[in-house]
């Protein structure tokens, strides 16, 4: 018996990858699962699969960057298990890639309507059933390393989730009262299909740079590096660890660890250089108030 025995966890992105590592490790601590997927093919299996392991399970249809549907999420989890207790905001693309001046507004549309509001709508709308219980929670939103510090050629990705990695940090504040705990889950490269997130793009954010065929050296560059990241079971058996010790930044990546310090580092010394502007000399040991 765990803190998350007998509760409920909703997954987006559960059809695979992550996000059915996630669901299988939080099943593993005996959680009823509902796995959301816009994949019904994948998502029909991937719940098969966790039935099969005598996990409870709900398969739901979903788009994340339609707020409605996940209203319909919400009822059907709420009708089969009576409550909700966490959202696992996993379900992510890779988007274009390329220089700037290539980035079309689809394709931006497409990274922001997926991988931020699609977190934005399920915080928003699982909120609510979670505060409504009282016996508290978990929202657990997944980032990437790319939201520690900006990854070249790969702008609309980094951006949202840098901006995933900010909500949280926002919400964990606003939240913990309430009894519900935010994690943002920052991994570098899992062997998944990310890399082929194309497959995925809804009709109207089609554009020049969507073709699944077109095979550049980025993408390829892409392709190689998931191949050689960690197996992807780790990543769920490592959440469930770092849930059950309340971590909020969730690192899969140990080895990264040069990179968030290099980034700290480079923020330092331009604290320090703007301390040392005449211009500023007024403020430098101004006190702040935190909202
Ligand atoms: N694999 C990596 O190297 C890596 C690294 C850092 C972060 N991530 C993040 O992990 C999360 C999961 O990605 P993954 O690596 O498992 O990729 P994946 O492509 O293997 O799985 C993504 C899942 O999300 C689903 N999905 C895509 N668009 C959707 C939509 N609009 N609505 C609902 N579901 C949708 C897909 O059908 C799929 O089941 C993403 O947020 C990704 O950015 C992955």
């Amino acid at each position: 018996m765990s803190e998350f025995t007998g509760k409920t966890a909703i997954i987006s992105g559960g059809a695979e990858g992550i996000g059915l590592s996630i669901a299988q490790a939080l099943g593993a601590e005996k959680m009823n699962i509902v796995l959301a997927d816009i994949d019904q093919t994948n998502l029909e299996k991937a719940g098969n699969d966790l039935a099969a392991a005598g996990i409870p399970v709900l398969t739901v249809a979903l788009d994340v960057s339609q707020e409605e549907q996940w209203h319909e999420v919400a009822n059907q989890a709420i009708n089969m298990f009576g409550k909700i207790h966490m959202i696992v905001n996993n379900a992510g693309i890779g988007g274009d890639t390329g220089p700037i001046e290539n980035q079309d507004q689809q394709g931006w549309q497409w990274a922001l309507d997926v991988n931020l509001m699609g977190v934005v709508f399920g915080a928003k709308v699982m909120t609510p059933y979670i505060k409504s219980h009282g016996e508290g929670g978990w929202i657990v939103n997944v980032a990437s390393m790319a939201g520690m510090g900006g990854i070249p050629y790969l702008g609309a990705y980094t951006a949202t989730k840098a901006a995933v990695v900010a909500l949280s940090e926002s919400w964990a504040g606003e939240l913990e009262p309430s009894g519900i705990h935010v994690s943002v889950l920052c991994p570098a490269f899992v062997q998944t299909r990310i890399h082929e997130s194309g497959r995925n793009r809804q009709k109207k954010y089609q554009s020049k740079n969507s073709n699944p065929a077109e095979t550049s050296l980025l993408t390829d560059l892409a392709k190689e590096k998931v191949e050689k990241g960690i197996e992807v079971s780790i990543v769920g058996k490592r959440v469930v660890e770092a849930l059950h010790d309340g971590e909020f930044y969730i690192f899969t990546h140990p080895n990264y660890y040069s990179l968030a310090k290099q980034r700290a580092e480079m923020i330092d010394q331009a604290f320090n250089k703007s301390a040392q502007s005449p211009l500023l000399k007024h403020i430098v040991n101004q006190e702040i108030e935190m909202p």
